[in-house]
């Protein structure tokens, strides 16, 4: 594969501290930086970039690492835009339009549902992201649950089984039977998912619920998530450190003892600020977070029903309007901390070795991320190991 130079880049963020300004978001001004062979080869000060096959003069404008959304629903079929707007008059959320969404997504057929994906898909990657995790949770059947693994897992690597997202009506009289069958039959069906994730919460499942489907994961060799604390202080920040899940997502309500158990853990807390506008919930105040020395992920959490966002961009400008995250801790949270919610550490930065996946925004600065929301920034997406080069 050939050499490629990125030139002529007046803000450089690299996530790697030993490269730049030391910073978090290691920040290089008039910077270049050269794939070679689908990884980052060389990253330094233009006026001393090594010779390429291709260059790419981007003319001072702002380049970053790929944005790695590590939370979304993208597999489902219709939309439940009437809810939003009952929400907007004063209605609470409570997850129970999910059941809509399953009949939607059983009753569409294959075909419909991997193109309603694909479109979602190709809107997150014109925005910028260049990894992305899908999960199930829209059929709560064992065929239906398989189809939408593997029609997410057809589009990307990351994919999760949320078999648990809510009890099927025809569960109602049979919780337990539910859960064992998603912790049994219907995991199997869903080998192709690497993830397993639970929606630990009010109306959805309880603590000992989600634990016992968690540890069908692990003995499964699968790798665990959690929904915790979107509703209410439900008990789901502790269960996710308990079990070591790589992240627990929303975290809208937590205590301090929770922050505390959070802060010395491994698991990363994925904040979801679209679902709290769409739910118009409060945000969770990230500073708490970052304090306690928690790793913050930021995504989109993409579904028709709390949060129906496909812009990393929108999501970054609320985490810094509203959730009292700088530009600089927001930017990583949508890359370092995507990635760390993940656990790779071949995606989220740009150090030497890393996958060449890379934005270029149509501005000058990465704050305009956050200072111009709403505005199509991305000017350029480029997506390793295909040297995939879209949006010029
Ligand atoms: O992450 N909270 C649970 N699941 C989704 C919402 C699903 C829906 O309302 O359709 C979420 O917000
Ligand atoms: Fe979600």
């Amino acid at each position: 594969m050939a050499s490629h130079l990125l030139t002529n880049i007046g803000e450089l963020l690299t996530n790697d501290p030993s490269l730049g300004d030391e910073s978090a978001v290691g920040r290089l001004t008039n910077a270049a930086l050269v794939l070679d062979d689908g990884v980052v080869a060389w990253v330094g000060p233009a006026a001393n970039a090594p010779s390429c096959d291709h260059v790419d003069d981007v003319d001072g404008r702002a380049v970053l690492p790929g944005f790695v959304d590590s939370h979304t629903h993208l597999v489902f079929a219709g939309e439940r835009s009437d809810e939003f707007e009952a929400r907007m008059a004063g209605d609470r959320y409570d997850g129970g339009g999910i059941r809509r969404t399953v009949e939607a997504t059983n009753g569409a057929s294959r075909d419909d549902l991997e193109a309603a994906t694909k479109v979602r898909l190709a809107a997150l990657r014109r925005g910028g992201v260049t990894t992305v995790e899908m999960k199930s949770g829209y059929a709560l059947t064992v065929e239906g649950e398989a189809r939408l693994v593997s029609i997410a897992a057809a589009l990307t690597d990351e994919v999760t089984f949320l078999g648990a997202h809510v009890v099927p009506d025809e569960f109602a009289g049979d919780r337990d039977g539910y859960v064992s069958l998603v912790a049994g039959a219907m995991m199997r069906a869903c080998d192709a998912a690497g993830w397993v994730d639970v929606f630990c919460d009010r109306g959805a499942f309880s603590v000992d619920e989600a634990r016992h489907v968690l540890a069908a994961g692990r003995r499964a060799n699968k790798r665990l998530r959690l929904h915790g604390n979107q509703l209410g202080e439900t008990g789901g920040v502790a269960l996710a450190v308990e079990m070591d899940c790589a992240s627990v997502d929303h975290c809208t309500h937590v205590n301090d003892h929770e922050l505390a158990l959070l802060g010395s853990s491994s698991t990363v807390a994925t904040l979801l600020p679209s679902a709290e506008f769409s739910t118009k919930s409060p945000y969770p105040n990230a500073r708490r977070f970052l304090d306690a020395g928690v790793t913050v992920a930021l995504a989109t959490d993409c579904n028709p029903g709390s949060s129906y966002v496909t812009s990393m961009g929108f999501v970054i400008a609320l985490a810094v309007r509203e959730m009292g995250m700088t530009v600089d801790e927001a930017v990583w949270s949508a890359t370092g901390g995507g990635a760390a919610a993940l656990r790779r550490s071949d995606v989220g930065h740009l150090g030497l070795g890393a996958r060449g996946d890379v934005v270029v925004l149509d501005a000058p600065r990465v704050a305009h991320l956050a200072y111009r929301p709403g505005s199509d920034l991305v000017s350029m997406v480029v997506r390793a190991p295909r040297d995939e080069f879209v949006n010029e």
